[in-house]
């Protein structure tokens, strides 16, 4: 699969100085007032009264700072963070052996927890509800089940699809925090806080054009930040003002609004192919030859956020602001079909 630039779910060359660009406390942490006021009542709760946190769900689009917000509440509560992931967690062994190596307090993080299996759920529940293991030994008619007790820790689920978490599992986060697009304000105050970071002299200007176009999502503009950088330096002797920025992105085919070439490949199917719709995402996702994850994690969040499409209970729907943003015609007032009776 060919990297998209402003995909903000792919791991690559930024993992390593992704670190130095985390926020690593509540006061460092840019935008999601909300959601940052929450948390730090849960934190100060817990430690007042001196307990591990109430286990913290947290979901919202790929790149907007949840894996951030776990390190950021483990710093805060200064206790360890095992990290890992749904699909990572195979069988309840896996499980079970993570358990049982926590310590008091110990937050597990657990991404993309959306994706646990069944059997390995069941094996969460009474960790996550009674700090207690239970196992199974021996086979057949012998097999008899022992209760282990666990250190009481917490556990922090980030997810991108909270539609597909089971009803039981969410049910036992005590906390639920739903991250969304930051607003220009706070990405530009991160993309300078970035800029400072890595040492790349932005203009205030340059700064605002890269955050305009970096669809509200911080790891895409810590992206763009870098591409745009590495312009600057070879056509703009490292300076980056809103012209450069422009020009780098122009050049990635990062539009004026942040949409990709793939957002753009998905409006214009929707309009050209599909009539505007109502069409169901995998039919579009097929079209353009993508995963439907993709279009559904990356692509559908921004467009439904900037008006491009709505959803209705049959499908997709390019809505004017489309046909605009392509520069086609608007279609006609659809007229009822003839001869129908009322
Ligand atoms: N509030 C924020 N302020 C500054 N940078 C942020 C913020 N939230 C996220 N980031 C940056 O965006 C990148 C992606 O965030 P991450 O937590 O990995 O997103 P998610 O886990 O939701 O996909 C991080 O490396 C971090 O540098
Ligand atoms: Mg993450």
């Amino acid at each position: 699969m060919n990297q998209r630039l402003v995909s903000p779910n792919t791991q690559e060359e930024e993992t390593a100085s992704e670190g130095s660009l985390r926020p690593r406390m509540l006061d460092e942490y840019i935008g999601q007032s909300k959601v940052v006021e929450n948390l730090r009542v849960l934190v100060e709760a817990a430690r007042a009264r001196e307990e591990p946190l109430d286990h913290l769900l947290l979901y919202g689009p790929p790149g907007l700072g949840k894996t951030t917000l776990a390190h950021v509440v483990a710093n805060e509560m200064r206790v360890s963070i095992k990290i890992t992931s749904g699909p990572a967690i195979e069988r309840p062994g896996d499980l079970a052996a993570i358990l049982t190596n926590l310590r008091q307090g110990d937050i597990l993080f657990i991404d993309e927890i959306h994706r646990l299996g069944k059997v390995v759920e069941e094996v969460l529940y009474p960790a996550m509800e009674d700090f207690a293991l239970d196992i199974v030994i021996g086979k057949g008619p012998a097999a008899r089940s022992i209760r282990l007790s666990l250190p009481r820790f917490s556990v922090v689920g980030a997810t991108t699809r909270l539609a597909l978490m089971s009803s039981p599992l969410r049910a036992r986060f005590g906390a639920v925090q739903r991250l969304d697009f930051y607003d220009e304000t706070a990405m530009r105050r991160i993309v300078a806080r970035s800029a400072q970071i890595i040492g790349v002299e932005a203009d205030k200007e340059g700064v605002a054009e890269i955050a305009r176009r970096s669809r509200g999502t911080p790891r895409v503009a810590n992206r763009l930040l870098r591409r745009v950088r590495d312009y600057a330096l070879v056509r703009a002797e490292g300076h980056i003002t809103q012209e450069v920025a422009a020009q780098a992105l122009e050049l990635l085919d990062v539009d004026a609004s942040g949409l990709d070439d793939l957002d753009r490949r998905v409006l214009r199917a929707l309009v050209t192919k599909f009539g505007g719709g109502p069409v169901g995402l995998d039919t579009v996702a097929a079209s353009v030859s993508e995963e439907p994850d993709t279009i559904m994690d990356v692509c559908e969040p921004y467009l439904l956020q900037k008006g491009l499409i709505h959803r209705t209970p049959r499908g997709r729907v390019a809505t004017l602001l489309a046909y605009r943003h392509l520069g086609l015609p608007e279609p006609e007032e659809q007229t009822p079909p003839q001869g129908q009776l009322f």
